[in-house]
């Protein structure tokens, strides 16, 4: 299948067959995308949490309007906002490159001063607003490379992020939850997947200047 059809072929899917389970090797392709995704001076200003645990998916649910999604994939996946993101987080980010790519800490003083600016210069929210979007590439990068492999997925927006953020202890780790998605397979009477795509037409979508 081309990308194209792939990305016709998912839908955010309301129904999920929970005897279905992605495997280990599924799981991990599916992370990786999401490692591999962009972010602002690649600083990844984002964790995600995969939650199996039903109890924990029962609670979430009630948080989440009751959404069925939650319970029935085979995972949830919350992404979730850095929320201390101070000079020491930067300057990690710098130790990580320098290793990384085994350059001495020396020849990255610029980029490393160009990071600590886009930190400091920023207030507490704007940090976490900044995060925030990063916390969405990600997202985007779960749900095609979930199509690219047959599998779906429902992002959700349906939820409230403080009861996420109790319930998950997120605040203690220095976390808020972003946005959450659910992964698995389709069941098989989900007549959402029979549904034609409802998209703005692209004359009204795209200005070619
Ligand atoms: C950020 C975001 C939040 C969404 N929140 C929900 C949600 O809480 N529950 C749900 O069933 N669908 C949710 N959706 C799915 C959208 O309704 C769906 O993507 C849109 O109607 C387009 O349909 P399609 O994805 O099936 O092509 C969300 C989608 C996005 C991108």
């Amino acid at each position: 299948m081309s990308l194209l059809k792939n990305l016709n072929w998912r839908y955010a899917t309301k129904k999920f067959d929970h005897t279905k389970k992605l495997s280990a090797e599924q799981l991990d392709d599916l992370l990786t995308a999401i490692q591999l995704a962009p972010s602002s001076l690649g600083l990844q200003q984002y964790r995600v949490l995969v939650i199996e645990d039903a109890d924990t998916r029962e609670k979430l649910r009630e948080a989440a309007f009751g959404q069925q999604q939650i319970t029935e994939a085979s995972q949830l996946i919350v992404f979730a906002a850095e929320t201390n993101m101070d000079e020491e987080f930067g300057e990690k980010y710098i130790d990580l490159i320098a290793k990384t790519r085994e350059i001495g800490r020396e020849h990255l003083g610029g980029f490393e001063q160009m990071v600590l600016n886009a930190v400091n210069s920023r207030s507490e929210d704007e940090k976490i607003v900044w995060a925030h979007k990063q916390a969405y590439i990600g997202l985007g990068f779960l749900l095609s490379a979930a199509a690219a492999i047959g599998i779906d997925a429902c992002p959700m927006e349906g939820f409230l992020a403080g009861k996420f953020d109790e319930i998950l202890g997120l605040k203690e780790k220095g976390l808020t939850s972003s946005v959450i998605a659910t992964i698995g397979f389709r069941a098989h009477d989900d007549h959402y997947a029979q549904l034609q795509k409802v998209r703005r037409p692209k004359s009204d979508m795209f200005i070619h200047i």
